[in-house]
């Protein structure tokens, strides 16, 4: 029996797990780490955390089972994108991993954006220069910490970080590279013209290929570290959205997924290369070779209802410890009782900024429409349809370009919330459909790893042999109200966009 290990080096715990051929998930363990947030809008962590908690759990994927490492066929790496690890000529880490979320670097995108022209970063990148994107976090480390810039030997992303560690080599793919603001998307290698652009040598950059290909080997000092074989194949693996839709088996046009997680993600397969023309979406390499997908990521999701949870679910909280039925499904329940559109109440979910189809970091949360009639049932339902008119937005976009969906693949924590599924199936009008592969990007990594070492003939086999639908959803009668309502919804941001910019001067004035 062949076994292959995916691992995801998130934001808060490097995720892996062990399948068999089959894809049946034979172990999996997440040790955790932190990360810091050294001053407002920052976002740091340590590369070497994430390689201990790697070793960590190697070694327990290895030992649980008492699996012998010849049994390993290939290991599939994915992760946090976007972050920034710079090491000097000896290999060693220069500062703290600059971060997905850090949105330090504002005044870089523009200075880059204004140089190149806006028009011009979208043809070359596919994407706008965005705060949380990688060049810019270069260019912040080259005007405010010189003396360590001037020490950089190379940049790599969170996952490639640990690549090196395994295997002593540096090495990325073409998805997780999209992310840095310095791959030719469409030609899918290094963009020349980025790079001299931002005065980044190419020696800097790691070499680029396809997700599923056995770029690297595991070398003898990783070998003793983690118990696994000298020579053990290391897949190229993808960012962790792309490796993540893989893991539900988003390979084919028409198959488009939703993602109800802290952040709401929707992602589209794409066998084009698409641009949204204002760049609300990203367009990215596809972890499946010679294919591309478009991308919307709202930063609170199912973020936003643990919020309500945690500030007006005081009551279900200690029902839940009381009766241990989940504070969540409480509040659920009785949402479901309210009718479609919360009898006018409406939830903006910008309670972390927002990034899709806002990129608008002064964005905040509301809720817009109160009445005498409203209780806490209708607020919770206005929470869940905020969120999802939030993804409604992204897929509208994505049908202007073309994009014909057939089927919704829904995952994450929001999930577990049948209302919640329903309510996408209603809004988006199309097919919901869930899958039994819960495990996202790790699992993803896993099948990537299956096709770079000849498992599976290619990505799409991996996913047939190993992802099932578990459970549909179609559009119900509430889809007419939510024709009326989403209107509603869309009219509320550009309205409230300049009082949001002043409110956050003000708040800042009197901190
Ligand atoms: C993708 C993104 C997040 C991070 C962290 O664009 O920003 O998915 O990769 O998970």
């Amino acid at each position: 029996m062949s076994y292959l290990i995916g691992i995801d080096i998130g934001t808060t715990s490097a995720k892996a797990l062990l399948i068999d051929e089959l894809g049946n998930v034979r172990s999996i363990v997440a040790p955790d780490y932190d990360f810091s947030t050294p001053k407002p809008l920052w976002a740091e962590s340590e590369p070497d955390d994430w390689w201990q908690a790697t070793i960590q759990a190697i070694k327990y994927l290895l030992t649980e089972h008492n699996i012998n490492p010849t049994e390993i066929a290939g290991i599939g790496l994915t992760g946090q994108m976007h972050g920034l690890v710079l090491l000097n000529k000896q290999g060693k880490v220069l500062r703290p991993c600059i971060m997905w979320n850090d949105q330090r670097s504002a005044s870089q995108c523009d200075s880059i954006t204004k140089r190149i022209g806006s028009a011009k970063v979208l043809e070359l990148t596919g994407n706008p220069v965005l705060a949380g994107f990688t060049a810019p976090k270069i260019m912040w480390v080259k005007e405010n910490e010189p003396n360590i810039y001037s020490e950089v030997a190379k940049v790599l992303l969170p996952k490639d970080y640990i690549r090196y560690r395994l295997s002593g080599e540096f090495y990325t793919d073409v998805s997780d590279a999209s992310g840095m603001s310095l791959l030719d998307v469409s030609k899918r290698k290094w963009s020349e013209e980025m790079l001299s652009s931002c005065e980044i040598p190419r020696e800097w950059m790691p070499e680029v290929t396809e997700s599923p290909v056995a770029s690297t080997r595991v070398n003898t000092e990783a070998a003793k570290l983690t118990g696994l074989l000298e020579g053990t194949p290391i897949i190229a693996g993808g960012g962790d959205q792309a490796a993540g839709a893989i893991g539900c088996g988003i390979v084919q046009d028409g198959v488009i997924s939703a993602t109800l997680g802290t952040s709401g993600v929707i992602f589209a397969h794409s066998d084009k290369y698409l641009v949204e023309p204002e760049g609300r979406l990203h367009s990215f390499c596809h972890a499946v070779p010679g294919k591309w997908h478009l991308m919307g990521v709202m930063l609170s999701a199912a973020g936003s209802f643990q919020w309500f949870r945690n500030t007006l679910g005081n009551e279900e909280r200690t029902l839940e410890k009381e009766t241990g039925v989940d504070a969540y499904k409480i509040l659920t329940e009785k949402a479901s009782k309210v009718s479609a559109g919360s009898e006018g109440l409406l939830f903006l979910p910008y309670l972390s900024g927002e990034r899709m189809p806002y990129p608008d970091p002064d964005a905040k949360g509301a809720f817009i429409g109160l009445t005498l009639r409203h209780n806490k049932s209708h607020m919770t339902r206005a929470v869940l349809e905020g969120v999802t008119y939030g993804l409604r937005d992204g897929f509208e976009l994505m049908r202007n370009l073309g994009i014909k969906p057939n089927q919704v693949r829904a995952s994450g924590g929001g999930t577990k919330s049948k209302l919640w599924l329903q309510l996408l199936a209603d809004n988006f009008d199309s097919q919901i459909a869930t899958v039994n592969a819960t495990e996202g990007a790790a699992y993803g990594a896993a099948l990537l790893a299956g096709v770079g070492t000849g498992v599976y003939n290619s990505v799409e086999d991996a996913c047939r042999k190993t992802i099932k639908v578990t459970a549909k959803y179609q559009p119900g009668s509430d889809k007419k109200a939510y024709e009326d309502f989403y209107p509603r919804y869309r009219g509320l941001y550009p309205a409230l966009k300049d009082e949001f910019s002043s409110l956050t001067q003000t708040v800042e004035k009197h901190l």
